[in-house]
């Protein structure tokens, strides 16, 4: 990542350069719609820093008899996460509808459902599992068109391939928040500066590159013995370092925080697998289409890294369902060419040549 340059404004006044030459009230609309996003962002992390705390003060309120802050406290802090989300997007009058990684089916705006421009998608806190080990989560999200204005959207109208994204971007709740954003024009990062009296997104980089090559990669290798030939033989020849085929040693690191992962991937390289598997064979992928691979596959394009299922790129998947989920490889670019080409290899494994992107196993339920 290149982060000498210097800081250059707030959200709203960044973006208004970033995205000159654009329609002017395409732009405006874009801007509204990620400020709300970044504004429910926000309190996320607001939430999020309270940790264990805001459930201290929830019971120290149900003992004293008192109400907590919306009721909400007793909640979990993924449905704080997305209650906040929705909240937020439900008051912009650009976005239509908005789909969550915590409900079944999308939720249209009660007042701009028919003539907002956007669809939302996203996944309020991700890498939940982390919260209570207080290791870094995030918000994932990606923004669509609304191709039908005039019509009130419903799932299908979410069905599109990652390239119809207008933007996209995550932010992440560490050590610093940091938002990192695409509107299509390079990747961008902001950080969430408290020192005011509100807190406010800075720009802090405006021209993140993922470096081509590198020496980590990112995997679950618990589930080594379930992967496919051509991820086995990949992370085989990574292990094997110096002495194996690759002729050099690699690191692994496994956050079990996809935004953590990918936000490392930008930072200093590196490739992130979450590669089909057969321990439950009507789930054999892990993550969401819509709400996890299509944003991130966005952002690291537009970094100028790869991102593929191992023989299509993500950004051409046009999802079948809201929730469907697929094998997600990615990060810099000679590592992840690698991957595919080890796919493409016939040698490698019959039955994923065969079957390219449509699955031996029984697709999951939504
Ligand atoms: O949202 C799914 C997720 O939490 C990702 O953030 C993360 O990469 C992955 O699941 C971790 O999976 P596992 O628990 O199998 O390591
Ligand atoms: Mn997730």
């Amino acid at each position: 990542m290149n982060n000498t340059t210097p800081p250059r404004g707030l959200l709203d006044e960044a973006l208004q350069c970033h995205l000159i030459g654009m329609d002017p009230d395409v732009a405006q609309a874009l801007r509204e719609t990620l400020c709300a996003i970044a504004q429910a962002c926000v309190r996320i992390s607001d939430a999020a820093s309270l940790g264990m705390l805001a459930d201290a003060d929830a019971d120290a309120d149900a003992l004293a008899g008192r109400s907590h802050v919306q009721g909400e406290s007793h909640k979990r802090l993924d449905q704080i996460a997305d209650d906040l989300m929705a909240a937020s997007l439900a008051g912009c009058r650009h976005v239509a509808a908005w789909a969550s990684e915590e409900h079944e089916q999308p939720h249209v705006s009660h007042a701009h459902g028919a003539q907002g421009a956007h669809l939302v998608v996203f996944d309020p806190l991700d890498g939940s599992s982390n919260i209570e080990a207080n290791i870094s989560i995030g918000t994932i999200f990606s923004v669509l068109p609304h191709r039908y204005r005039g019509m009130a959207p419903g799932a299908a109208d979410f069905m599109q391939p990652g390239h119809q994204q207008l933007a996209a971007g995550y932010v992440l709740y560490g050590p610093a928040t940091l938002m990192v954003l695409t509107c299509r024009r390079g990747v961008l990062v902001f950080g969430l500066d408290r020192r005011g009296a509100a807190p406010q997104w800075v720009l802090a980089c405006d021209d993140v590159r993922i470096a081509e090559h590198t020496r980590e990669f990112a995997i679950n290798a618990s589930n080594q013995r379930f992967w496919e030939k051509p991820i086995q033989r990949y992370v085989a020849e990574c292990v094997a370092g110096d002495s194996g085929p690759r002729m050099k040693d690699f690191n692994m690191r496994w956050v079990a925080s996809m935004v953590a992962e990918v936000h490392r991937i930008m930072t200093r390289g590196g490739v992130f697998l979450y590669p089909r598997d057969t321990r439950e064979p009507r789930r054999p992928d892990r993550l969401r289409l819509l709400a996890e691979a299509a944003p991130m596959a966005l952002l690291v394009e537009q970094a100028g890294g790869r991102a593929t299922n191992g023989t299509s790129d993500l950004l051409d998947l046009v999802p079948d369902t809201l929730h469907q989920r697929v094998p997600v490889i990615l990060g810099s670019k000679d590592e992840v060419d690698r991957i595919v080409s080890y796919h493409a290899d016939p040698s490698e494994n019959v039955s994923w040549q065969l079957f390219k992107t449509r699955s031996l196993f029984v697709q999951p339920q939504a």
